[in-house]
């Protein structure tokens, strides 16, 4: 590959005007979010890790049923929805890459893919207890999918929000909070379930570490969701 050369200085010493590029050293505000967005996406790996690590420790006890839930909650929750919240956020790595549209393209994409896999792994859950509502993890996770439905129908609207005759501004809003709202339930029923006799019988070193990653990957995702409409709206 041949460099070319530097432009080469005019006579007067002034360069012709122009758009100037400049290097600037990045932002303070920059920096800390691009570091806090790669430890999210760290902290999201590690708590897929110790569920999945779950899933397969009861596998051969528990049957498929109890496994594919939590694997499918996991991966519909944990990997995919999160990931759609973050793609759309400017300190995402892999999505800054994208134009606007594309990243709107994505987002929904994940989102249908995950709530459909979420969805799925709760219900086949459901149909496998014999009583419902009997702990503070089946009650969470049993909101965590009423919601996630409602949230794909908001989605929809938001879709055709020019449509509908409401300010797109509110329909906006109102799907990032109900959409925060979605993301906080499976989370915080992935908190009990870490926190249960099940889990802490099982991995009892790991329970603490387990339900402290949660609870920092689910903020450092609302951060980036909080900002986003900050900057939308600003
Ligand atoms: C984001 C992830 C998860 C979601 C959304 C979720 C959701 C659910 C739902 C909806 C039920 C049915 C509750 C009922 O019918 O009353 C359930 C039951 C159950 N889940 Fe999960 N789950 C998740 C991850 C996990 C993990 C990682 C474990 C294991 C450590 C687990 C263990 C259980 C157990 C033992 C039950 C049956 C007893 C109970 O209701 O607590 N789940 N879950």
């Amino acid at each position: 590959m041949v460099i070319p050369p530097p432009p080469r200085m005019p006579e007067n010493g002034n360069y012709a005007p122009g758009p100037a590029i400049v290097n600037e050293p990045p932002s303070s505000f920059l920096i800390v979010m691009n570091i806090t967005n790669i430890i999210t996406q760290l902290l999201l790996g590690a708590v897929t890790c110790c569920a999945i690590i779950t899933a397969n420790f009861y596998l051969p006890f528990n049957g498929t049923a109890f496994s594919t839930h939590i694997y499918l909650c996991v991966i519909g929750y944990v990997v995919l929805m999160t990931q759609a919240i973050l793609s759309l956020s400017p300190f995402t790595g892999w999505s800054n890459t994208f134009k606007h549209q594309d990243k709107k393209t994505i987002h929904l994409v994940m989102q249908i893919i995950g709530s459909i896999l979420a969805i799925t792994g709760s219900m086949i859950r459901i149909f496998n207890v014999a009583a419902h509502f009997q702990s503070a993890h089946g009650s969470l996770g049993i909101l965590a999918l009423i919601f996630t439905c409602l949230s794909l129908i908001g989605g929809v609207a938001n879709l055709y929000s020019h449509r509908l005759g409401v300010d797109p501004k509110f329909i906006i809003i109102g799907h990032a909070c109900f959409g925060c709202i979605t993301i906080i339930l499976p989370f915080l029923a992935l908190i009990f379930a870490f926190d249960s006799n099940l889990y802490r019988g099982t991995f009892p070193q790991t329970a603490n570490m387990a339900i402290t990653f949660t609870v920092l990957a689910l903020v450092g995702t609302l951060m980036a969701a909080c900002l986003n409409m900050v900057r939308r709206f600003k």
